[in-house]
């Protein structure tokens, strides 16, 4: 078993802090937003209602905020029905403290779906999602895995694809939306779609962006408000070397965007330029070229990348 869950399961007996907002309820019912919290009742709801029907699949940890409200909305403009999972994974985190102090706010959740127009929720405990026996998928990832997110939190993507593989088992969308924030689970979901032959389709949608570019995030949450404005930083320096690329290449863009960060208040984790489609270090710019960073603002780690095109 993942250490992490393990740890987490026996600090809060067989439930997690995730499951104190479930309390025994089995359904939870707003006007336009349900929520179901077994697989049971879930599947039984979408073989009543979603027969012959396109159903999109958001997977989110909660914590909602505009980036995931633009995932939604992608959906339930593309199908007929939109399952919405709010479920912090305790496997793909690789550090327990992380782990607790995620945001949660269910309620705020629910509020939030209800007012973009309503979704199918699906807010299963750990036990309804790993029930004893259960086996964890597991995939060889490859390079993709191992650098940037891979590399400063290991095992993170054997999670991602755990619990991603198993909301698809249970959900059996058409459709699934991803955003492009994250975009090295982008790529090893749809590897693994067509690694295991799922007959889904996966969907990359934008990065939404605060003002001044901050990428929308759960963690902004954890944000004070001096630490968002400094947690620009992130997206204008990508930004700038954007803009000023023709002057130099990638390796120096490396390091302009390090000296930037010394006069900064973030702590810089990584700054990579790379092939979107293979994840290798690029020395030159290509159309494929993303820049991919990390850095924490106190405790708070954050991410982003943006085209360089
Ligand atoms: O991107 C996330 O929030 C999570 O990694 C996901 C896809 C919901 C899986 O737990």
């Amino acid at each position: 078993m993942n250490k992490t869950l393990q740890k987490y399961r026996k600090k809060s007996g067989t439930s997690t802090k995730t499951d104190s907002f479930v309390h025994s309820l089995n359904v939870y019912r707003m006007a336009k937003t349900q929520v179901f919290t077994t697989v049971a009742s879930l599947q039984n709801h979408l073989s009543e209602v979603a027969k012959k029907s396109t159903v999109g699949f958001v997977p989110t940890m909660g914590a909602l905020h505009s980036g995931h409200v633009s995932l939604v909305k992608a959906s339930s403009k593309q199908c007929d029905f939109t399952v919405v999972s709010i479920f912090v994974n305790p496997t793909q985190f690789n550090n327990s403290s992380d782990l607790e102090k995620y945001p949660r706010d269910f309620d705020k959740d629910i509020s939030l779906l209800e007012a973009s127009g309503g979704a199918i929720v699906f807010a299963p405990t750990v036990d309804e999602m790993y029930p004893e026996g259960h086996q964890p998928k597991r995939m060889e990832l490859g390079r993709v895995a191992n650098i940037m997110e891979g590399e400063f939190r290991p095992g993170h993507f054997d999670g991602v694809v755990e619990v991603v593989y198993r909301f698809l088992e249970i959900v059996n969308p058409t459709h699934t939306y991803f955003g492009e924030k994250d975009l090295q689970q982008l790529s090893i979901v749809r590897h693994m779609v067509k690694e295991f032959n799922l007959p889904v389709e996966v969907v990359g949608c934008e990065t939404h962006r605060l003002e001044g570019g901050l990428a929308a995030s759960s963690r902004n949450e954890r944000l004070t408000k001096d630490q968002k404005e400094k947690a620009l930083i992130l997206y204008q320096s990508l930004d700038r070397v954007r803009a000023e690329k023709e002057s130099y290449g990638p390796r120096e863009a490396r390091e302009k965007i390090k000296e930037w960060f010394q006069d900064s208040e973030l702590e810089l984790e990584y700054i990579e330029f790379v092939d979107a489609t293979t994840f290798e270090d690029v020395t030159e710019w290509t159309v494929h070229t993303h820049g991919c960073i990390a850095a924490f603002a106190g405790q708070v780690r954050l991410l982003d990348n943006i085209s360089m095109v």
